[in-house]
């Protein structure tokens, strides 16, 4: 056996069976990972906010990012689990995430808290997005157990920019 038999091979044991196909499992694998990374990354976006942020609203900041923070945490397992459920591989490091995030860091010294939940709606509606475009991968390939999932994630990640929206307007004047 020579050494690209072996590697085949044990790459082989990782590919559960699905009756999907193979084209399914790399298309909507593919689109997946690059999911789980944005959801690392704005994960650990919304900690650092969450950590950083400052002022006269910090405790109903500090709260909502640290909810918002703990939903995204929490979607990361089950997309992960579902490419292994279609049979491809996926993320196995934190550079593994920075090079498949399309969520664009903020390392910055400083940022006002209004540039904070605007940046993070700005975020989760892209997020969204990214979303509708991989669900209409798995419509193209029957994955409807997938697609449904993703219904949810969307509906959570539309919540998140509604929320951040809402606690970013301007405080009404008495009159
Ligand atoms: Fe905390």
């Amino acid at each position: 056996m020579n050494d690209s038999t072996a590697k085949s091979r044990r790459t082989a044991r990782l590919a559960t069976p699905t009756s999907l196909g193979a084209d399914a499992r790399r298309d909507i694998s593919a689109a997946l990972n690059a999911l789980v990374a944005d959801f690392f990354a704005l994960y650990l976006k919304t900690k650092n906010f969450h950590w950083h942020v400052s002022g006269p609203h910090f405790r109903d900041y500090h709260l909502l990012l640290d909810e918002q923070a703990d939903q995204l945490y929490a979607t990361t397992d089950p997309i992960a689990e579902c490419v292994r459920k279609l049979g491809g591989t996926t993320l196995r490091s934190i550079g593994h995430i920075s090079r498949l995030q399309r969520v664009s860091d903020n390392d910055a010294e400083y940022v006002t808290p209004l540039d904070m939940l605007a940046e993070l709606r700005e975020d989760n509606a892209r997020l969204a997005d990214r979303m509708r475009e991989t669900h209409d991968v798995c419509d193209e390939h029957g994955d409807v157990a997938t697609a449904s999932l993703l219904e949810v994630w969307i509906d959570e990640a539309e919540r998140r920019a509604w929320f951040l929206f809402e606690a970013s307007r301007p405080g009404e004047t008495p009159g």
